[in-house]
């Protein structure tokens, strides 16, 4: 019995994990994101190597961060993060189709303005009170990538748990510069992925998009 119950408040976990757009003005504790990136760090890790580096953006840091960002964007620069990003045609069927189902998910939730709405929630980094930047050996094995979104997963999950929400982006890496200039990163290193936490502002507008998942059968082949 216990089990069983110990076994559905991890599946509410996974499922009440959304991406979060926009974040209330709330702070989060530090206390909170120490606990938070202690349980990531169970996340199992080729041979153990635990290959990654967390910086915390947050307070000052974040607030000039955040205004570079939005001055930057006026710019309509384009975005440069370390990981190169591939072009979506490039992307195989099954990613494409994803892709193009979810774009026209956000299009029907948003309306016509949905490239604007979504852009002015980026372009303030989603208002959140603390953004996490992953960071891997500039000479890493490509095994670490795969470590580094588990870790990236646990440490959502475990947000999640403590009812603070979370949102993995592009946005939050694409003008690594301005990232670097406010964070003691050093060059032996490569910014990898951006996680912000905070509190789910549910009244906004951009935290109506919600995305679907393929069929099982898509993705799973059985042989007997
Ligand atoms: C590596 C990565 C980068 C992402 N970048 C963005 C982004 O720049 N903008 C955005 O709106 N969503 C971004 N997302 C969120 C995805 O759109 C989202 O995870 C997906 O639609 C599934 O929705 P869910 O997270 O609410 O389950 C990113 C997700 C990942 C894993």
């Amino acid at each position: 019995m216990i089990q069983l119950e110990e076994k559905m408040e991890t599946k509410n976990t996974i499922l009440n994990r959304h991406s979060t757009r926009y974040f209330t003005d709330q702070k989060v504790d530090l206390k909170d994101i120490k606990e938070i990136l202690i349980l990531a760090q169970a996340t199992p890790s080729w041979v153990n190597s635990q290959p990654e580096h967390i910086y915390l953006a947050t307070g000052q840091s974040l607030e000039t961060i955040r205004q570079r960002y939005l001055n930057r964007s006026k710019t309509a620069a384009h975005g440069k993060p370390e990981l190169p990003v591939k072009s979506r045609k490039d992307w195989s069927k099954q990613g494409q189709d994803n892709m193009a189902a979810w774009s026209d998910g956000v299009s029907e939730t948003l309306g016509s303005t949905w490239q604007d709405t979504m852009g002015s929630a980026a372009d303030k980094l989603y208002n959140a009170p603390a953004i996490l930047y992953l960071t891997l050996p500039k000479d890493y094995s490509l095994w670490s990538l795969y470590d580094l979104g588990a870790f990236g997963q646990t440490l959502m999950l475990s947000a999640t748990d403590r009812g603070l929400g979370s949102m993995t982006a592009y946005q939050l890496i694409k003008f690594p510069d301005i990232v670097r200039n406010n964070l003691p990163i050093s060059d032996d290193e490569v910014i990898i992925s951006g996680i912000a936490l905070g509190f789910r502002d549910n009244s906004a507008t951009v935290n109506k998009i919600n995305s679907n998942r393929q069929p099982l059968e898509q993705i799973l082949t059985i042989n007997n």
